[in-house]
């Protein structure tokens, strides 16, 4: 049975949004639209919350009255219509905290514009599962922690391009059908009906699109762009997602780190009305060795201790082992982690070798006014003699009631191991100051770094970033150890722990890309098939430029305060790059396959048919 109404009383246009009636509406003729968000009956009244994107305000409707008699098949989500008298609530009936509270509307007709089923969840109710809410992102949609964070998008784009424009950038659009783009990930391809055996690439980013403009004279660019990358997904990436793309010739790592640090104070003072005033630059050797890790969250406080010399020849075999092979022993002190259980203790452990550690050894110490009067217990402390211990323990950081802990391996291991336990008791001990946003420019970035399992250098950041002058002639040098060592001028742009953005000064000499090239692996064939329309493009006279791009999805998640993208994307995949709503990928007709000149294999035709 339908209930919309057959003739439509209301057909006057809307007057105003639900959210911006107030007590200065007193007396005013309205005409609302939303949906219904809950309605009571009470005593022959039937009270509505209707809603929409601006807010809730509160209808009183009479059924009994034949021009608001179909209020009384009002359901939730049902979309209706209200004219009504805008009356301030008598007094102890008002709400403080709905921005509408100290009014109602009082319905002199209403209608139903649209009916809706009993939905599959309520679109408050946080208990729900993400799948379900997935499913049904338009319903979730609905939701005012997305409304609001869909709206913190829209201005932050609206703010990035009016100040960038502003400054003499343009906005260029760049292909998406394009040629593979390297950024580190797998290509998501495109097959070409047109040209069979020809497939697209869709840009990961657009890297060597931005260059060539700036090539083409556009001087300054920036676009707010899609970028598609085949990767494993965390709850800060996406296998599609949005970058703040810019480039600018002419100018050094200075310039680009200024006038993104401008931009940063630009967008937390015009959105969170926070005044942002250190950008300290760090390189990437001081942040590994403090941090142990290249992005560090600056808002904890703990910081990595080498001790290497110090915990060498007691006779623990596993430190002895490690710096006697060149590698490190790293500590880590933590408040008030003396008195951590060897449950606590075992979860650690765990978490250091999920990040490849061989296993994690502490120093507990007992609460006292000093070290000396402390005890300090560990599973290793018969190595070491009490005098050494306590000096280790002191040199980590540790004061009485602290817990050091240690991990010896590599210097990446240990410092991935020991970032990783900063990262789980700065959150789980409350030691982040969540006071303040805490941002940061790390920077000399190593150019290369060399992949075990394909045994070949790799670009770090992509392979079009310059090194730093100084190393240009190590770029020809056959030591591994030389090439370890070059510096780009590359720069990422670290905000709470995240990476913001990440950019460089550009190679912008063809004989140096050609080198970088090789140095990568690279034979001359495939430099021409890949790029060569690139490396072309550099001899006919290329500025020198550079730039960097920004995670639009990630700069809003911190601006909103979330922990996962999806919830700052209006339809986002799940971590198996799914859409669990319109249900992508899906399969295809055959005679599209045959269009296209492709034919399943053995293996994709068993997961399609099960
Ligand atoms: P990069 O690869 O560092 O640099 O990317 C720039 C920024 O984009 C964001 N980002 C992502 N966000 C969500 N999901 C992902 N899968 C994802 N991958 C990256 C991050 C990152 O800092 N062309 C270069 C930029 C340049 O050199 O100018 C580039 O794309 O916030
Ligand atoms: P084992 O001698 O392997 O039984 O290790 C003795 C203790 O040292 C255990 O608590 C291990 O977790 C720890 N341990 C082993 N290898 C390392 C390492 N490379 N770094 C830090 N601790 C380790």
């Amino acid at each position: 049975m339908s209930f919309l109404t057959e003739k439509k009383r209301t057909q006057k246009k809307k007057t105003h949004n639900c959210g911006e009636l107030n007590a200065s509406h007193d007396g005013k003729t309205v005409v609302l639209m939303g949906w219904v968000d809950t309605r009571r009956d009470h005593g022959g009244l039937v009270f509505v919350d209707l809603r929409d994107r601006f807010g809730l305000v509160q209808v009183v409707l009479n059924p009994a009255e034949e021009n608001t008699k179909v209020s009384k098949n009002f359901r939730n989500e049902f979309v209706v219509a209200v004219e009504g008298v805008v009356r301030i609530r008598p007094e102890g009936m008002k709400n403080s905290n709905l921005a509408t509270g100290e009014i109602e509307v009082e319905a002199v007709q209403c209608d139903i514009l649209s009916e809706a089923e009993t939905p599959p969840f309520q679109v408050d109710d946080s208990k729900v599962t993400e799948n379900l809410r997935l499913k049904y992102r338009y319903l979730d949609l609905r939701n005012k922690r997305l409304q609001h964070n869909l709206a913190v998008r829209h201005k932050v784009c609206q703010i990035v391009r009016n100040h960038l424009s502003d400054i003499g950038f343009l906005e260029v659009e760049t292909p998406i059908l394009y040629k593979s783009t390297p950024e580190g990930a797998r290509d998501y391809l495109v097959p070409s009906r047109v040209n069979l055996g020809h497939f697209y690439a869709l840009p990961q980013s657009p890297q060597t699109l931005k260059q060539l403009l700036m090539i083409g004279g556009m001087d300054k660019y920036f676009q707010i762009c899609r970028c598609f990358r085949d990767e494993d997904l965390r709850a800060d990436r996406q296998p599609e997602f949005s970058q703040i793309d810019m480039e600018m010739s002419f100018v050094d790592q200075d310039d680009v780190i200024k006038m993104n640090s401008e931009l940063v104070q630009k967008l937390w003072k015009e959105i969170k009305g926070q005044e942002v005033s250190e950008f300290p630059i760090m390189s990437y050797d001081e942040a590994m060795n403090r941090f142990g890790c290249d992005k560090p969250d600056l808002r904890n406080p703990l910081e990595l201790v080498d001790i290497t010399e110090l915990a060498t020849n007691s006779g623990f075999k596993v430190f002895d082992e490690v710096s006697s092979r060149g590698g490190v022993i790293k500590a880590l002190a933590v408040p008030k982690a003396g008195d951590f259980s060897r449950g606590q203790m075992d979860k650690l452990t765990t978490l250091a070798k999920q990040m490849g550690a061989k296993g994690l050894v502490w120093i507990k110490s007992s609460a006292a006014s000093s070290i000396n009067e402390s005890e300090l217990t560990s599973p290793i402390s018969k190595f070491f003699e009490d005098v050494k211990f306590k000096e280790l323990f002191e040199k980590a950081g540790g004061r009485p009631g602290d817990a050091v802990f240690m991990v010896a391996d590599g210097f990446d291991v240990s410092c991935a191991a020991l970032s990783a336990i900063r990262i789980q008791l700065g959150k789980e001990l409350g030691l982040v100051d969540e006071s303040r946003d805490r941002f940061l420019w790390v920077v000399d970035f190593p150019l290369l770094e060399y992949d075990p399992q394909e045994k070949r250098w790799v670009a770090r950041h992509h392979p079009f970033t310059s090194p730093q002058e100084q190393y240009l002639e190590q770029l020809s040098d056959t030591e591994e150890s030389k090439i370890a060592e070059i510096k780009a001028k590359a720069y990422d742009l670290v905000c709470n722990g995240y990476e913001l953005g990440g950019g460089s000064i550009r190679i912008h000499r063809q004989d140096i890309q050609n080198k970088m090239f090789k140095l990568l692996g690279m034979s001359e064939e495939e430099v021409l098939h890949r790029f060569g329309f690139f490396v072309e493009a550099l001899r006919y006279g290329t500025p020198p430029h550079g730039g960097i791009a920004w995670g639009l999805d990630r700069l809003v998640m911190l601006l909103v305060g979330s922990e996962a993208i999806r919830d700052v994307i209006a339809f986002p995949k799940t971590a198996k790059a799914t859409d669990l709503m319109a249900e992508a990928p899906s399969t295809v007709e055959q005679s599209q396959l045959l269009e296209l000149g492709l034919r399943l294999g053995a293996q994709a035709e068993k997961n399609i048919n099960g």
